[in-house]
């Protein structure tokens, strides 16, 4: 039997098993997928022994993703990039390290408003950390011209710009409502609006008509940013999406399959996150 994991501290909230366990059943493979807390300061030495615990490999979860890249042996430019990895499995002996948050929002946005293109346009990005970086790394690759980074910590803000370079400016916290004006995408890399967090403040009311809003918070599902903006007529992209497809590309590593995020997937999720 394969066996698989994912790994963080804490780790009980972790949806991860719910869509490993849903394609398991689905493509009837004999597989398995649990949860493991790991103490950040065994997470070096479990990734090391992971092999010979039975392990085929894992996702890595906060606050573990920067020492995964540290301790792989081989790493993706995805992973290279952000310096954190959130996929790990075997390849010839080797552990293998990928990052696939910035793929996975790129999927998503591409199967929700396939109209959208971000090549040569503008992007607004709230946030600068680890998810934030993500983001920044799929707008270059789907060929951006500029991002916009908008966070109340300007340094970090400008950590991120020298980090990624000369397309990504750096812009004031409280410069995000004029700043994102002419946007074609605003997406949402901070905390805020997640249930317990605080509140997003974002007047959506002058993006252009045609600007794409998204989130990545997906507790509740439908944020109070993406709420206003649908309010507003503007189309609508929630986070969910993102993190059902980063778990695609280690289920098929691990278990052979390349596997389908369906509504089926998505409402099972989404049951859960409500409660039902
Ligand atoms: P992650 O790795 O999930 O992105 P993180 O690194 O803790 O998590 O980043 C959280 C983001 O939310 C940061 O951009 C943070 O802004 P700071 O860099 O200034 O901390 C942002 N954030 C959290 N609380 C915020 C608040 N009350 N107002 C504005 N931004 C906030």
């Amino acid at each position: 039997m394969i066996r698989a994991c994912v790994i963080g501290w804490p780790i009980e909230h972790s949806r991860s098993p719910l869509i490993h366990g849903h394609w398991l059943k689905v493509y009837g493979i004999a597989g398995s997928y649990a949860k493991v807390a790991v103490r950040p300061e065994e997470t070096a030495a479990f990734l090391r022994s992971m092999r010979e615990q039975g392990f085929a490999g894992c996702n890595v979860t906060l606050p573990h993703k920067e020492t995964a890249f540290a301790v792989a042996d081989d790493k993706s430019p995805a992973a290279c990039a952000m310096g954190a990895a959130n996929t790990l499995w075997f390849a010839g002996g080797r552990l293998m390290a990928d990052n696939t948050d910035s793929i996975a929002f790129i999927e998503h946005l591409r199967a929700s408003v396939p109209r959208l293109s971000l090549r040569n346009n503008l992007v607004a990005l709230l946030g600068a950390g680890g998810a934030a970086r993500a983001l920044v790394y799929a707008f270059l690759e789907a060929g951006a011209a500029e991002v916009r980074v908008f966070n109340r910590t300007r340094e970090r803000a400008e950590a991120v710009a020298r980090h990624f370079g000369a397309a990504v400016k750096v812009h004031d916290w409280d410069r995000r409502v004029d700043g994102s004006r002419e946007v074609t995408l605003l997406v949402n890399a901070t905390s805020l609006g997640m249930k317990g967090a605080g509140k997003l403040d974002m007047d959506v009311s002058r993006l252009d008509e045609r600007c794409v809003v998204a989130d990545i918070v997906y507790v509740p599902l439908v944020t109070p940013l993406l709420a206003t903006a649908a309010a507003r007529g503007l189309v609508t992209v929630d986070g969910l999406g993102m993190f059902l497809h980063q778990a695609v590309p280690g289920f098929e590593k691990w278990f052979g399959v390349r596997p389908e995020v369906t509504d089926e997937l998505r409402a099972l999720v989404v049951a859960d996150i409500e409660g039902r």
